[in-house]
């Protein structure tokens, strides 16, 4: 098939690379010049594992190709992938300006049949206005199918997400594009869920509410273990054997932060009360997240009760390991906070340099504990892991350890002599 993806993010870009993988002709268009010039230098403005080789192999073999003439792109191919970003409002509703702008275009365009993909997450309701806006615009209806086909990858994973899908979700309002969009995927042993547009957008609320209400679930059972001064390690291990309930984010830590689930239940939300549906356990999985931050420099207080001039470093700044992506990281809010509180802020994340005024940041993971009161781990890179923990005590001024992902072996940790601390 010949496709033509609007949005060279995350989702676009891997997308992208991995349709063409499979064997269609992809061109990925962005508005954005200069990111569409890089490319077109083989040079990949995010980091996915595995993409540069996947984008420089399908490039090479005609199959993935890149422009900025957005208009012109939409206009020639018969099938569009719309992934373009939808950020949250301040009132929390998705901010949709990017989708209705994609969609002028093809209302502009449209002379011959096209499918028109949403794999940018919408709330619900939007997929239908698509289709009566382009009807609106004097589109035939048989010139046009509209498609909600939702994104379930992670950052980090996305590759392995799109060749190995748990599911391929497709709402349609009719089965007429059903055949060719069967062919648009490598399915591997993923069942379809078809449904309706609307169907397809809430499974994918639905989704990422689940998973932010499991943090939050995991955090509130840590806050009580902490209490009873039982390791909340062993309750994750014990529940999560448990199939029907699953040991996949169960784990404790700083919270959930990302470009996806906070703004993903922050509209959810935002379409509920729409309807006037109440949303107490979204509101409580949400309140859950927003005090974790408190709740670990409470924990670095009790130990270091002025924390004004104190030199703290902070290991991971990405909102999660193995990506560069930084929208609403816990660990920058935490930054920010420490920063509030006074504190000399030195930052190491392996992927990201962080350009923050008052942060010095570092290349060097053992140059950046050098004289530092304590250590925060803020975000769960393999690296971090795998610390030499003599090298840290012989350059570090204090002994404080804070493990705000709880991915550290705490009793190793001890053993150099260090105070660790952590929540549950
Ligand atoms: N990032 C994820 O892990 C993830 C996972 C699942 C779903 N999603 C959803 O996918 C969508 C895209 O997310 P992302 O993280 O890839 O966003 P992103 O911000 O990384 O990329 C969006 C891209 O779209 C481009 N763009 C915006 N309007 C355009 C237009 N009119 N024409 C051409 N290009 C345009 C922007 O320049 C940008 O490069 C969002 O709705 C998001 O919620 C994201």
């Amino acid at each position: 098939m010949r496709i033509c993806i609007v949005g060279a993010g995350y989702v676009g870009l891997t997308t992208a690379a991995a349709l063409a993988d499979f064997g269609h002709e992809v061109l990925c268009v962005d508005m954005e010049e200069s990111k569409i010039n890089s490319l077109r230098q083989g040079k990949v403005p995010i980091y996915e594992p595995g993409l540069d080789d996947l984008i420089t192999k399908n490039v090479k073999n005609n199959k993935l190709f890149f422009s900025s003439l957005v208009e012109e792109s939409i206009k020639e191919y018969p099938v569009i992938l719309i992934a373009v970003g939808t950020p949250s409002k301040d009132d929390g509703s998705s901010n949709l300006m990017f989708v209705h702008r994609v969609i002028d275009v093809i209302a502009s365009t449209t002379n011959v049949y096209k499918i028109i993909i949403t794999k940018s997450t919408v709330p619900p309701g939007t997929n239908e206005w698509i289709h009566k806006r382009l009807i609106e615009k004097g589109i035939d209806e048989d010139l046009f199918d509209v498609v909600s086909n939702p994104e379930f990858l992670r950052e980090g994973f996305a590759l392995r997400d799109l060749y190995h899908p748990n599911k391929i979700v497709f709402g349609t309002k009719t089965s007429r594009p059903i055949k060719n969009l069967k062919k648009l995927y490598y399915r591997g042993k993923a069942p379809y869920i078809f449904t309706s547009l609307t169907g397809a957008e809430l499974i994918k609320y639905a989704s990422n509410a689940f998973l932010a209400t499991k943090i939050s679930f995991a955090n509130e059972m840590a806050r009580i273990c902490d209490a009873y001064e039982v390791d909340y390690d062993d309750i994750a291990k014990g529940i999560g054997t448990d199939p029907r309930i699953g040991r996949y984010f169960l784990n404790s830590g700083l919270g959930f932060g990302g470009s996806c689930l906070p703004k993903d239940l922050s509209s959810l939300k935002h379409s509920a009360v729409k309807k006037n549906v109440e949303t107490k356990l979204l509101d409580a999985v949400r309140e859950v997240n927003d005090t974790q931050i408190d709740l670990y420099l409470n924990k670095l207080t009790t130990e270091l009760p002025d924390l004004t001039g104190k030199r703290i470093t902070i290991w991971g700044v990405t909102f999660k390991p193995d990506t560069d992506d930084l929208r609403s990281s816990p660990a920058v809010m935490m930054i920010k906070k420490l920063l509030e509180k006074g504190c000399q802020v030195h930052a190491y994340d392996p992927m990201v340099q962080l350009e923050l005024t008052g942060v010095y940041s570092h290349t060097n993971q053992y140059e950046s504990v050098k004289n530092s009161d304590a250590l925060i781990i803020s975000t769960e890179w393999q690296q971090f892991l795998e610390t030499d923990w003599a090298e840290v005590k012989s350059r570090m001024k204090g002994t404080i350890v804070l493990d705000a992902r709880n991915c550290l072996d705490g009793k190793l940790v001890r053993k150099f002599g260090f105070l660790y601390l952590r929540i549950g």
